[in-house]
């Protein structure tokens, strides 16, 4: 690959200067040793050569330039890779403090959690990730995958990533972006194409039918009456907010506030009742909300799954 050839090309230039380097220091060091029990003295010091200055200045000039030229035609080659053509499309926005993941092409919109199909070395299924931001920068960074690559306002930025091995992959912003960017984590979760496919029906589902369970039915009236729907979507609802995280499936997900905790019904209680003493900072306010609404509002949430 261009990378490979690069470095090995890097590689064998330093090695030439430090054969040339280390030699003449070797060399200098035995010719001018000074004989057993004689009057050390130094030997002839040439000062003012133009040519010795001109030669040690335009060597390393020459082999910087080329490391440089060599370097840009590379990372030029390897950013205008094309797309794969049967990518995944997935759009992952950067904001205070949570990742808006959205599915275009599926119709699947979901928040700090990224599922992509697995690859294995028969069938490639790379997933083409469009980063935006719509505040201030973050960074897309899930060490195990891939680079970092940031999310910046009014720019697209793309990366991709195929992961071979199933399982959960963590992340994290990579960088400072406020108050809670220790807890803007990520997930990769990388599913068979089975369990991928499975994974997509149900995230294309809506919650329009209300629960049946006479609490949770309260809780859902609360939700739609109050606030909430102001600033989180429920699909099938007249909850349409975006500004908040879209929570029609929040019960798929293992974590809340982009990994502040496990998505426990304990958690959801106290983070509707206080969300900012789950995560300091966060700008989902204090709602202020009586206890006996806050539990039909977590019997509700509870069956969004
Ligand atoms: Cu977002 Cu740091």
């Amino acid at each position: 690959m261009k990378e490979a050839s690069i470095a090995k090309m890097v590689l064998v230039m330093s090695l030439v200067v430090f054969v040339v380097v280390a030699g003449l220091i070797a060399y200098s060091v035995v010719r001018f040793r000074a004989p057993a029990g004689e009057q050390r003295s130094e030997p002839p010091q040439v000062y003012g050569s133009a040519q010795v200055e001109a030669a040690w200045t335009a060597v390393p000039l020459i082999i910087v330039m080329i490391l440089m030229l060599a370097t840009g035609r590379v990372i030029h080659e390897v950013q205008a890779a094309p797309q794969p053509p049967n990518a995944l499309e997935v759009t992952v926005i950067g904001r205070q403090w949570w990742w808006e993941i959205r599915y275009p092409k599926l119709g699947v919109v979901t928040a700090n959690e990224l599922h992509v199909p697995v690859s294995d070395s028969l069938v490639h299924r790379p997933t083409f990730i469009t980063l935006e931001s719509t505040d201030v920068i973050h960074s897309f960074w899930v060490p195990r995958i891939a680079g970092k690559i940031d999310m910046i306002p009014n720019r697209t930025n793309h990366m991709w990533v195929e992961p071979f091995e199933q399982g959960t992959y963590l992340g994290q912003c990579a960088e400072y972006c406020g108050t809670q960017h220790t807890l803007m984590l990520l997930r990769i979760v990388a599913d068979s194409p089975e369990q991928f496919a499975r994974w997509v029906a149900q995230q294309r589902q809506t919650a329009a039918t209300a629960p049946t369970e006479p609490v949770a039915a309260a809780g859902r009236r609360v939700f739609l009456g109050t606030v909430c729907s102001s600033c989180h979507s429920v699909a099938g609802t007249s909850a349409k907010g975006r500004y908040g995280p879209d929570l029609t499936h929040l019960m798929s997900r293992e974590t809340i506030g982009a990994g502040a905790a496990p998505n426990l019904r304990s958690t959801l209680r106290a983070w509707v009742r206080n969300p900012d003493q789950a995560k300091h900072g966060v700008l989902m306010p204090p709602m202020q909300i009586d206890d006996a609404y806050v539990d039909q509002l977590v019997d509700y949430l509870l069956t969004l799954r």
